[in-house]
Formats: C-alpha cells, structure tokens, sequence
C-alpha cells in the first residue's frame, strides 16, 4: 500500500492525510477481494524499516492503527474476513498488540476472505526468526527442507502466494514476504495507493487470470 505521502503532497496536505485517504480504500479493495473469489489477502501496512520515518508519523500510523481498528473490525466481522497479523508484534506497544489480540478472537471462526495484516513486518525477520524457532524446536538439520522450514514461517496455513499488487510505480519487493513470493506473479500500477480502486483491484486479478505460470517448466 505504497504512496500516501506522494498522494497528500500533491495535495499540499500533509502526509498523514494521505495516510488517512489510505484507509478509505481498504473497504472497496476487500469487496472486490472477495467477489473475485480471493481467499487469502496480505496488507502490508508498516514494515520493520517504517520505525526509521519521524516519529511523528510512525505515531501518526499507530494512532490510526487503533481507531482504523475499532471502527472497522465488527463490521468486517460481520461479513465474514478472518484477520490474522503477521510481523514482529512483541516488538509493538502494548496497546496496539491488545487491539491486534482482539481482532484476531473477534474474527477467530470466519472463513469467507483470510485477511492478513503485516504489521512491524519483514520478509528478511521472518526468515530470521523461522530459523530461531527451528534451531529452539532443536531440529536435525537433514530434516531441513523447503516443506519444513514453511512450516515455520509466521503463517504457515497460508498457501503458495499467487499475485503480489504494488501500487505507486516502484519497481521493488521492499522485504515483502521474501519467502511466499518465490513464484508469485507481479502487477504494479502507477496508481498511489490513495486512488487505488475496486476496478484496479480486479483489473489486477484479471491480469493475473490471463497469465501462464510455468514455474520454470516450459
Ligand atoms: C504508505 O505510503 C506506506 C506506509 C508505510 C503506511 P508512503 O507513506 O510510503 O507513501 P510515499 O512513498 O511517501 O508516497
Ligand atoms: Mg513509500
């Protein structure tokens, strides 16, 4: 969900304008999620590198965070998201920690659209701390394959990764899920995440739909 600040720049409004445009979005782009049949959905939201803005607007990002939470979750609740997070949450203030718990129970038993929340996430921490909890799990080495380091991974019921969608034109991965992403198909847009839209969200899906996934067969 890239390119808030350069939504509210061109606006001559601050960035935590953009930001709060940014949260506007989301209802259409899971609709649209869940009218092309997607079953899994992962928002990267703040990743490990986001503490190094001021802390100005990392405070500005928990805040909306918390209110985003509170006024958005029952209803989602409602029509069926699951949501789940995945990052380094200890790492996070308590009081946003509680709100991701209570998110989780709320939505613990839906089934129509798994929502993913990366949230103080990196692709490059996550391997890092699969490999702790494999070394504390005392595993032998020889046992070490793909299929069981996944299993490690923060969501391990997540099933292989189809599409990664990139807004505001930059042509980079950013440690987004370095593990899933293997053979996943990319679409970027020039879009700001700010304008992205319900129509993008399923031009995208369809773009991916016309592809052919060789996955290094002919
Ligand atoms: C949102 O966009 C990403 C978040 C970390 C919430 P940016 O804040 O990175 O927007 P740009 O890149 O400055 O336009
Ligand atoms: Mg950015």
């Amino acid at each position: 969900m890239d390119g808030n600040g350069r939504w509210a720049r061109r606006r001559l409004l601050p960035r935590a304008a953009g930001h709060r445009a940014g949260v506007e979005v989301l209802k259409p782009v899971l609709e649209a999620a869940g009218e092309a049949g997607v079953e899994t959905l992962t928002l990267y939201a703040f990743s490990t590198e986001n503490w190094a803005r001021p802390t100005e607007e990392v405070d500005t990002l928990m805040r909306l965070f918390l209110e985003t939470a509170k006024e958005r979750v029952p209803e989602l609740g409602e029509r069926g998201v699951r949501i789940r997070f995945v990052g380094r949450r200890e790492k996070l203030p308590e009081e946003i920690q509680s709100s991701m718990r209570e998110a989780e129970e709320l939505t613990a038993e839906n089934g129509k659209l798994d929502v993913y929340i990366a949230l103080n996430y990196g692709g490059r921490s996550e391997i890092v701390d699969a490999t702790r909890r494999m070394i504390s799990a005392g595993l032998d080495p020889e046992d070490v394959d793909e299929a069981t380091f996944s299993k490690y991974l923060y969501a391990p019921e997540v099933p292989e990764m189809d599409l990664v969608i990139r807004t505001s034109g930059e042509l980079r991965v950013s440690n987004f899920l370095l593990w899933q992403i293997a053979y996943a198909e990319l679409y970027v847009t020039d879009t700001l995440w700010p304008d992205f839209s319900k129509e993008e969200f399923t031009k995208a899906v369809e773009s991916f739909a016309s592809r052919s996934r060789r996955r290094g067969g002919v």
